[in-house]
């Protein structure tokens, strides 16, 4: 914890962005990955092969953009660095061991960005005005070969949702459709790239006491993705990370991404007008 504080205090990051809270965020995840090493690794090597499996199926290598690159932890750098011309990293900023990476790799390139356009807006929010509309974007992805979204999804509404909570009481609830809309964003601007898309996402939080899952929580508030490929379990925290009485496991679902689903009386989706609708059965490429 002392550590995590003095990293904080330490790294260089946007003010805005240490305000609602993304850097604390991660550096708690970096050291949770170290902390829980051997509990993590099926989940990264499964992440780092689906994405090279993903690659492999190409016809071309010129550029790759990776959205919620972070550490690069579930990311195999290197290898898509031999692989590409260009590999460009999004996400909101980037951990110094990141940046020295990239100085290191000629290819890689980081591109900070809010993919929801709608972080520095919910933070300078004057109380009691309407919720910003989202600006979704993904930078660079017009002259992609690939566009790989790595555990990024469901964490999309996490923080803008609970500044919301805590600066202007709103209530979590009333919040809902807009955690829908920001994966629902992601997932359309996703869809609507010119090349193949892989994705990979925590879809849901089970609780686990003695081997038996005791509650679940849909990571992606009823947003249903439809991916080709594979699933498979994150020992995300095991005893005694949140308490001594139970495990943490989430499940992963990874590969290219045919399209998505949102739930029926969602009439923050449904009202998006038709260039906005969700993307259905629309095939891309490879798998
Ligand atoms: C669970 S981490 C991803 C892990 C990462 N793939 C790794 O291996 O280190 C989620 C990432 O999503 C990023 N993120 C959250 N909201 C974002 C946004 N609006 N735009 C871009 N990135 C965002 C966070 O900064 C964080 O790095």
């Amino acid at each position: 914890m002392i550590v995590e504080w003095i990293r904080h205090r330490l790294t260089p990051a946007p003010r805005a962005l240490r305000d609602m809270g993304y850097l604390r965020e991660l550096i708690a995840i970096d050291a949770r990955r170290r902390r829980h090493r051997r509990a993590w690794a099926p989940h990264l090597r499964a992440a780092q092969s689906m994405i090279l499996d993903c690659a492999a199926h190409l016809d071309r290598w010129d550029q790759v953009v990776v959205v919620g690159a972070a550490q690069t932890a579930d990311v195999p750098l290197d290898l898509l660095a031999l692989l590409f011309r260009r590999v460009v990293l999004v996400d909101l900023m980037f951990l110094p061991a990141v940046r020295i990476a990239a100085m290191r790799m000629a290819p890689v390139a980081l591109e900070p960005c809010d993919v929801t356009g709608v972080v520095e807006a919910v933070r300078t929010l004057p109380r009691g005005a309407p919720l910003p509309a989202p600006r979704p974007a993904i930078p660079d992805m017009a002259h992609a070969d690939l566009v790989i979204s790595c555990n990024v999804l469901s964490q999309l509404p996490l923080l803008p949702c609970r500044w919301l909570e805590r600066r202007h009481g709103l209530d979590p609830v009333a919040l809902e459709p807009f955690r829908r809309r920001l994966i629902a964003d992601h997932l359309r601007v996703l869809s609507a790239a010119p090349c193949p898309v892989c994705l990979i996402t925590d879809t849901e939080r089970q609780v686990v006491v003695a081997g038996q899952p005791v509650e679940a929580v849909d990571l992606l508030h009823g947003i249903d993705p439809d991916v080709e490929g594979d699933a498979w379990w994150w020992a995300i925290a095991p005893r005694p990370e949140e308490a001594w009485t139970h495990d943490v496991r989430h499940r992963v679902i990874a590969g290219w991404l045919r399209g998505f689903s949102t739930p029926d009386d969602d009439a923050s989706v449904a009202d998006l007008g038709p260039e906005r609708r969700p993307v259905d059965g629309r095939s891309h490429g490879g798998g």
